[in-house]
């Protein structure tokens, strides 16, 4: 009896023990387990297939062996198609486990015995479907010049998986390499060095040489044209779109400036912006050396382009030093938002820094009212569930006043000492919420309640203020409106006409909580001529009011502005707005059927969420 318990109980425990040591390793939202084989370089050899919407060829991973008892290398994937896998001349054993809804499936390679003699170069022949999650595969007519078909990937959070077996974690850096045919008639591009011109033979190769973690491997093949904004920054973009472009970015080399000036050297060698097609589904993204943007900024009087200086910023902020995991989401954005506020500032002036810091606010005191409290924490609990839920105006916002209140507490010149000195030290880095807040202890006695804002809820009592004469005035149009002003006055006594897109932000959101009547939407619509905008933000802002108020003359503009761009940011809010009523909720839906196919799936799998279909 007394053996028969004690053996299992002992068994227990151990395996209790082991599990629990296998559970220290691993990673949130992945996979692999960098801490017996790491992956240190990537090289893709792919050729892009539009017919059949596929990227085939084979990812040669370089791995180091950190345990080596350990012969086993362990990948995240998700819908590969996985052909063979070797070893120079040797065919490796390899299994795809279970699908998990969040992460896909791991990918498990038996490797050779360790031999310190050799470097083990892995080879990994593979195939992407239709539906790989990263991947937009648009038609000619999808694009902006409705030529030729356009690709373009997005990787963060954890999509870069769905089209590069990879350790998809944040928490790993690797070098890489790539070799990439397309139809001759096409350009590709990369987060890594690039072509300026297209080539006859349709294949381009590329080379990143700094480490950089899988959520940053990006790509985009199209019908592309470069042109040069200064010695170290240009854009690329479809044809019809590059003189615009170049246009709306002529501040880029100054900003490149500004933000070295404030946190030190650029490291990555070039700075360029590629416009995509408008179905891109964020505002932009930091890929390494080339940022990814919407063209839904080109408002065409450079009213929108803090966006460039938020994507420049991440190249310290994110990509220089990376959150570990996306619970430290916030050391990515909220950094970057004070960063790009620090670029605005320096270039336009404090006034101006100040009216987006003020949109910024508003913002987030709105959702912080919607969230759900723990995730009003900068450091996010995100285990079981989609990183993409922390994308919130939390890990940005707050973020950002977080560090603009610590700013303010020990002095300018103090903190950019500081800042300047933490990108340098863990440069190329990843990094904890507890490892800043050591490092922030250990250099900077600031003898503030960091806990209150990082691991507690909402915004604290020491919340920086923000000042702005400019939207305060605004503010007043909107209740002098409110209180029976007619439009035309509230033209004239504000001089309107000089007012920017922030101003114009400020006055539609006062709106949100007002009711306006019909008769009210008329009278702006009429005077501000609203519904027929082309700045996406104000449009945005307008027709939000424009399905609050029902009011019918914007309907088809609604329609127009929902089918002919997907970033989220935009769609969301609408999407949402309309799902609260019956009547709206069934256009809704139809809006949706003609939109959907050209959504890139970030934007369709939230709003399948908003309006339960799929
Ligand atoms: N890195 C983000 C975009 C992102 C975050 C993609 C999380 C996937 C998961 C990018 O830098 C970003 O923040 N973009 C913003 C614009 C910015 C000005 C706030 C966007 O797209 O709205
Ligand atoms: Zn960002």
């Amino acid at each position: 009896m007394s053996i028969t318990f004690r053996i299992p109980v002992l068994a227990l425990l151990f395996s209790g023990l082991l599990r629990m040591d296998l559970a220290a390793q691993e990673l949130p939202h992945s996979f692999a387990r960098p801490d017996q084989v790491v992956v240190k370089h990537l090289h893709l050899d792919l050729s892009v297939d539009f017919e059949e919407k596929q990227l085939a060829g084979a990812a040669t991973l370089t791995v180091e062996r950190r345990d080596k008892t350990v012969n086993q290398l362990r990948l995240d994937t998700r819908g590969l198609d996985i052909e063979a896998v070797s070893c120079g001349e040797a065919e490796l054993d390899w299994a795809l486990g279970e699908e998990d809804a969040q992460l896909g499936k791991a990918l498990t390679i038996n490797l050779p015995k360790y031999d310190s003699l050799r470097s083990d170069r892995i080879k990994i022949e593979y195939a992407t479907r239709p539906s790989a999650e990263a991947l937009q595969w648009l038609t000619p007519e999808q694009t902006t010049d409705k030529q030729y078909p356009f690709l373009f990937t997005q990787s963060q959070a954890i999509l870069a998986r769905t089209w590069v077996p990879c350790q998809d974690t944040p928490a790993v850096r690797m070098t890489y390499s790539a070799k990439i045919k397309v139809p001759a008639e096409l350009m590709a591009v990369m987060s890594a060095s690039n072509p300026q011109e297209k080539n006859a033979s349709g294949i381009y190769k590329f080379e990143m040489k700094q480490p950089i973690p899988s959520y940053l491997l990006a790509m985009a093949v199209g019908d592309l044209q470069f042109r040069e904004l200064g010695p170290r920054s240009g854009v690329y973009c479809e044809p019809s779109v590059l003189r615009r472009a170049e246009w709306e970015l002529a501040d880029t080399e100054r900003m490149i400036e500004a933000a070295e000036e404030l946190y030190g050297e650029y490291r990555w060698e070039r700075y360029d912006v590629i416009f995509l097609p408008s179905s891109f589904p964020f505002g932009g993204m930091e890929n390494p050396r080339l940022t990814f943007a919407t063209p839904t900024i080109l408002a065409g009087d450079r009213s929108l382009v803090a966006l460039i200086a938020h994507e420049l910023a991440h190249s310290w902020s994110g990509n220089l030093v990376t959150n570990s995991t996306w619970n430290d989401f916030w050391l990515n954005e909220g950094f970057t938002v004070y960063f790009e506020q620090r670029i605005m500032e320096a270039i336009y002036g404090r006034q101006y820094s100040e009216m987006l810091a003020r949109l910024t606010l508003d913002g987030l005191l709105a959702e912080l009212t919607e969230l759900d409290e723990r995730d009003t924490w900068l450091k996010l609990d995100l285990a079981n569930r989609n990183p993409d839920d922390g994308m919130t105006a939390v890990a940005y916002d707050k973020g950002y006043f977080f560090l603009r209140m610590l700013e303010e507490e020990v002095g300018r010149e103090k903190w950019d000492a500081f800042i300047k000195r933490y990108f340098r030290k863990f440069a190329f880095q990843s990094m904890t919420t507890e490892g800043f807040l050591q490092y922030l202890e250990a250099n900077l006695d600031a003898g503030i309640n960091l806990k209150a804002w990082v691991y507690s809820a909402g915004l604290p009592d020491n919340c920086p203020e923000v000042k702005t004469d400019e939207l305060a005035k605004v503010a007043q149009a909107a209740k002098d409106f409110l209180g029976g002003q007619s439009a035309e006055r509230i033209q004239s006594s504000y001089e309107t006409a000089d007012w920017t897109t922030h101003h114009w932000n400020h006055f539609l959101r006062s709106f949100k909580t007002a009711d306006l009547s019909i008769a009210q939407m008329q009278d702006l619509d009429a005077v501000f001529k609203f519904s027929r905008s082309g700045n996406s933000e104000i449009t945005h802002d307008w027709l939000w009011l424009v399905i609050a108020a029902e009011y019918k003359p914007a309907y088809l503009r609604l329609e127009t502005f929902l089918t002919s761009q997907g970033r989220r940011k935009f769609l969301q809010p609408l999407y949402q707005k309309l799902a609260e009523t019956e009547e709206g909720l069934i256009r809704a839906k139809e809006i949706y059927t003609i939109a959907r196919p050209g959504y890139h799936s970030v934007s369709s799998s939230t709003i399948d969420g908003i309006l339960g279909v799929e």
